[in-house]
């Protein structure tokens, strides 16, 4: 077999999940180098809920974010087509290289953790690069413990900050609790019994039921493989990282949900970020404290995506160049996971 990449060449129309056509292709490129990280300092990505608006982190965090925003939408760092690189990905932009009738896809699969993992590096030395600091690291929403477990302060506290989003369930906003299964709907649960209940799903999504590769990753997706007939999605994959999309994004009409709530939007909301830091974390938890091992399938590792580094630049990574985070530059801050021990 070969693996499932992407036809970089040939962007489509997406398609939201009520069919409507959406361009989120990324402005024309011509050269695509061959990347491979080699970082020589490690910056540490830091809990979002330890910053408020006052901090000298904000600071930079929210002027990165800022500046992206104001690039020029011909910018492929502009913030809105970084949003894109994701619809793309994800909504049918691309054709799977080589079998023109099938859509490629980063859900739902093995690739799912890589990709992400391989965006936010980008996503991060844009951010970098436009403030002029490369000690700069993105921030997790550390959801997964007590003191994470709503939207972090930074993301709410001032409706003018380019951290703000206006498309976020209401319902949802601070002091309100997240719900790591949350579908559609509210129950009245106390919040002490709702962090409960969530330290319990981490524990069944990671202990539980994360046994095998497969089970934490997601299933194989090689050439030729349909992924609409797939069903691959890993456990993490599924619970949490899907309803925290959903908790965050869909409003009372679940039919149409908007930013966090659907991929094509998702990554409109700055939140996105901290939110797939906290899942590329939780690789690293499965790897380092549940004594997990990353997938050694050739299809896996040389499986590549295409993404724009800072200097606008598309660049070919392959999964096998990004299993070792401190080759990328960063760590996590090391906070207490009270979900090890939370076995219901
Ligand atoms: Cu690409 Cu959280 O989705």
């Amino acid at each position: 077999a070969k693996p499932a990449l992407p036809d970089f060449k040939d962007c489509i129309e997406a398609r939201q999940p009520n069919g409507t056509p959406i361009n989120c292709c990324p402005p024309a490129i011509d050269k695509i180098e061959d990347y491979v990280p080699s970082a020589t300092t490690i910056r540490t990505r830091m809990a979002a809920q330890s910053f408020t608006v006052d901090s000298d982190y904000y600071k930079k965090y929210s002027t990165a974010i800022q500046k992206m925003k104001n690039l020029s939408l011909t910018d492929p760092r502009n913030f809105l087509q970084q949003a894109n690189v994701h619809c793309a990905y994800c909504d049918g932009g691309y054709t799977q290289k080589g079998n023109p009738n099938l859509l490629y896809e980063i859900h739902y699969s093995w690739l799912f953790f890589p990709w992400h993992r391989w965006f936010l590096y980008f996503f991060e030395k844009i951010c970098q690069n436009l403030i002029d600091d490369d000690t700069f690291a993105l921030p997790f929403w550390n959801w997964d413990a007590p003191e994470g477990m709503q939207i972090p302060p930074m993301y709410n506290s001032v409706v003018t900050s380019p951290l703000y989003d206006f498309l976020r369930n209401p319902d949802h906003l601070p002091p309100s609790v997240i719900n790591l299964e949350w579908c559609n709907g509210d129950t009245t649960v106390p919040p002490n019994d709702q962090i409960k209940y969530n330290l319990a799903i981490m524990y069944t999504q990671m202990i539980t039921q994360s046994k095998t590769q497969t089970d934490f990753f997601g299933s194989p997706y090689r050439a030729g493989d349909d992924i609409t007939t797939l069903s691959g999605a890993g456990q993490i994959e599924q619970t949490p990282h899907n309803h925290v999309h959903s908790w965050t994004g869909t409003t009372v009409d679940p039919s149409n949900p908007i930013n966090m709530g659907v991929f094509y939007s998702a990554a409109r909301d700055p939140i996105f970020y901290a939110h797939h830091a906290n899942i590329d974390r939780i690789w690293t938890i499965w790897l380092n404290q549940l004594k997990g091992t990353n997938i050694t399938d050739v299809d896996w590792l040389t499986a590549y995506f295409i993404f724009y580094n800072e200097e606008a630049k598309p660049v070919r990574v392959r999964i096998q160049d990004c299993l070792d985070p401190t080759k990328l530059g960063y760590t996590y801050e090391d906070v207490p996971i009270p979900w090890l021990d939370a076995s219901a």
